[in-house]
């Protein structure tokens, strides 16, 4: 159906036009944004001009493009799947390469997109190269007064994290390229530096001063069993009643120690059986619970 249009698209142009060249995706995409001012809400177009913006690198278009069409239609599935691509392709590109699937990309976007609260608090526990904070960052780009913070060691010797990011980070820092200079490279890159409060700390110290209840706060950072039961128990009190948390890599059914199942235990232990959150939901390995009372 997709590339039905943009093959339609390229017969068009060239017979209309007179063209001897072989069309192309411009080709393509003047066809859908002629198409599209007859028919702006054209769901298919619309995710087909996203696909073209993705396909020659305009990623925040492409971004951008296929928000709007969740917004207005958030049945539309082909987009949000799409979209999911198109973070983390974005997020290739830029080298801010992290640990999500494509369904947890949409999933984080949507999730902070439909937040009710026009000036939401949104705490990130571990931001890494920031694919995750580009993801928040883009879902508010129509909210000014969000605040995002972003925590993070961001340790120079890379030590609290896994050995490839460790060897990333170590032979960047040989070009006197710090691991927190790198994150704000991409945030840079990702065009929403503007949008982001980044705090270079350990999560435990941030919490026994943090006042600020928030809407959302999302736990990514130490994976080991007792670093994710420190944050859950540090942190799970700032979410304000009806705000919500998530945490990344959980796996439910994991009944060992090491540190893919650590989060899971968290979960089981710490949310699962806490009358003040709801049961969660599993997207992939995102878990998400809402703050009851
Ligand atoms: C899995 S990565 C985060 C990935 C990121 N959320 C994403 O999806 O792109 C974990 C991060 O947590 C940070 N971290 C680990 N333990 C920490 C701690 N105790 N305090 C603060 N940051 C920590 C590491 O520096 C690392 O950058």
């Amino acid at each position: 159906m997709q590339t039905d249009t943009i093959e339609k698209s390229k017969i068009s142009n060239t017979e209309t036009e007179g063209i001897q060249r072989e069309p192309d995706i411009y080709d393509s995409i003047q066809f859908l944004q002629n198409a599209l001012i007859n028919d702006p809400t054209n769901c298919d177009d619309q995710c087909n001009l996203a696909i073209c913006y993705g396909l020659i690198y305009e990623m925040d278009k492409s971004i951008e493009l296929f928000s709007k069409i969740l917004d207005e239609s958030p049945g539309f599935l082909p987009a949000l799947d799409k979209l999911g691509r198109a973070l983390i392709i974005w997020g290739h590109q830029v080298g801010a390469t992290g640990w999500f699937s494509i369904y947890e990309a949409a999933y984080l976007y949507r999730l902070v997109r439909e937040l009710e609260n026009p000036a939401p608090v949104i705490i990130e526990l571990g931001s890494c190269f920031g694919l995750s904070s580009m993801i928040i960052a883009k879902a508010l780009s129509n909210k000014p007064d969000a605040l995002i913070y972003c925590i993070d060691a961001w340790e120079e010797d890379g030590s609290s994290v896994s050995q490839d990011t460790r060897e990333f980070v170590q032979d960047k820092a040989k070009s006197n390229i710090s691991f927190f200079e790198i994150f704000q490279n991409n945030m840079k890159e990702f065009n929403v530096d503007h949008q982001l409060i980044p705090i270079k700390a350990y999560t435990s110290d941030v919490a026994k001063i943090w006042t600020q209840e928030a809407d959302l706060i999302f736990v990514d950072a130490d994976h080991s069993y007792e670093g994710v039961c420190n944050d859950v128990s540090d942190w799970k009190d700032c979410v304000k009643v009806g705000g919500q948390i998530l945490l990344h890599d959980v796996k439910l059914e994991c009944a060992g120690s090491d540190e893919d199942s650590a989060p899971g235990r968290v979960v089981n232990e710490l949310l699962g059986e806490n009358s003040n959150f709801s049961s969660g939901t599993l997207v992939d390995s995102l878990y998400l619970a809402e703050r009851l009372r």
